[in-house]
């Protein structure tokens, strides 16, 4: 088989949806809407930021997570947050928040008005399997200078988030769906071919520019999920293209979901609303 017929094709072009969340920030949403529920493992995505601080500063004052992993990577702009496990700090561009919240955690995270008003990052949710649910909840933060950048061909820019690419492994390890986050900058006509395994979920994220994605033209903003094959393929158009690329292992299991609480059973939602109401939501802090 050549590689031509490896390279997997877009089978879902969609377009950000403006949503509002926590306490009123404006953000565009790509998984979890209408149109895409989740793809699994991937339950949701968000791309949030503004030059206009009246979209942001109200921030998400604390809330609860359980049955999930957040994955918050920052472009621009910082975001303070604190939590039950008793962390506190801030994340700024370019550094990286990842978060299991396993059996309960509670959180709240307030962006920060920089110098210019500009804020601007990603938070995608990662499913657990079953049996790691109810596991305890934990947190890491890697700061921009832990996150490798290669260079693997001239004019193509890789920063290795989670996963293997070129020899690099990224900081974020241990999630428990294997993914391999990539923020891939190219410059115009630039071509960009990787190996993703072939039972993988995968999707692009095109945040700057526009180009070809397996035979798929687009232009930012969009998130391109691709379908069965080996390898992702993307060319730059004039103004090159910056895009996450992002893969996982499906776990196929049931989905049960209820805003911040994604499960695998109807009767879980029930008991993490129990314990919400009853105080008996955080089991380790
Ligand atoms: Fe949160």
């Amino acid at each position: 088989m050549s590689e031509n017929n490896q390279i997997r094709k877009v089978v879902n072009s969609i377009e950000p949806q403006s949503v509002m969340e926590g306490a009123g920030v404006k953000l565009r949403r790509s998984i979890a809407t209408r149109q895409v529920d989740y793809v699994d493992p991937f339950l949701l995505f968000d791309h949030f930021g503004s030059h206009d601080p009246a979209d942001y500063m109200a921030g998400f004052p604390m809330h609860p997570h359980r049955g999930i992993e957040t994955v918050t990577y920052m472009q621009a702009g910082s975001v303070r947050h604190t939590d039950s496990l008793g962390n506190s700090g801030v994340i700024s561009a370019g550094d990286l928040q990842w978060m299991t919240a396993g059996s309960g955690i509670m959180h709240e995270e307030m962006p920060q008005q920089g110098a210019d008003g500009h804020m601007e990052g990603f938070q995608l949710w990662v499913n657990l399997p079953a049996k790691l649910k109810m596991s305890p909840p934990r947190y890491q933060e890697i700061q921009a200078d832990s996150i490798p950048e290669t260079k693997p061909e001239p004019g193509i820019r890789v920063k290795v988030i989670a996963g293997e690419f070129a020899g690099q492994r990224g900081p974020a390890t241990e999630i428990a769906a294997d993914p391999t986050y990539l923020d891939v900058a190219l410059d115009p006509g630039v071509t960009f071919t990787t190996h993703i395994a072939s039972d993988h979920t995968a999707f692009g994220y095109l945040y700057f520019g526009d180009g070809d994605f397996g035979g798929t033209f687009a232009s930012a903003t969009k998130l391109l999920i691709f379908g069965e094959g080996e390898s992702i393929q993307v060319t730059a158009d004039k103004i090159g293209a910056k895009f996450l690329l992002i893969s996982g292992k499906p776990l196929g299991e049931p989905i049960a979901r209820h805003g911040p609480f994604v499960m695998n059973t109807q009767q879980e939602i029930m008991e993490a609303l129990k314990d919400l109401r009853e105080g008996t939501f955080i089991k380790q802090s």
